[in-house]
């Protein structure tokens, strides 16, 4: 599945949201619970894999799970735990 990223803290700019043709991209809030780190979630047991969604962020806030770089990873977790309601 694809994941969205830190990047996508402050900024929400929605544009895969409109690309994603299952929608599966959906806004949460923070996951360390602030209203200002709000940013938007995938979930994994939905995204189709097609890949649409990551040209289409301005911030570069979205990665294969394979390819999320080293500092991010722990948001593979965070997105998929949003729709597990943990
Ligand atoms: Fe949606 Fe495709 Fe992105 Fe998955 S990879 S979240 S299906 S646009
Ligand atoms: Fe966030 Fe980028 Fe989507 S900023 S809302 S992941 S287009």
């Amino acid at each position: 599945a694809y994941v969205i990223t830190q990047p996508c803290i402050g900024t929400k700019d929605a544009s895969c949201v409109d690309v994603c043709p299952v929608d599966c991209i959906h806004p949460g809030p923070g996951e360390d619970g602030y209203d200002e780190h709000e940013q938007l979630y995938i979930n994994p047991d939905e995204c189709i894999d097609c890949g649409a969604c990551e040209p289409a962020c301005p911030v570069t806030a979205i990665f294969e799970e394979s390819a999320v770089p080293g500092e991010w990873k722990q948001w593979i977790k965070i997105n998929a735990d949003f729709f597990q309601g943990a």
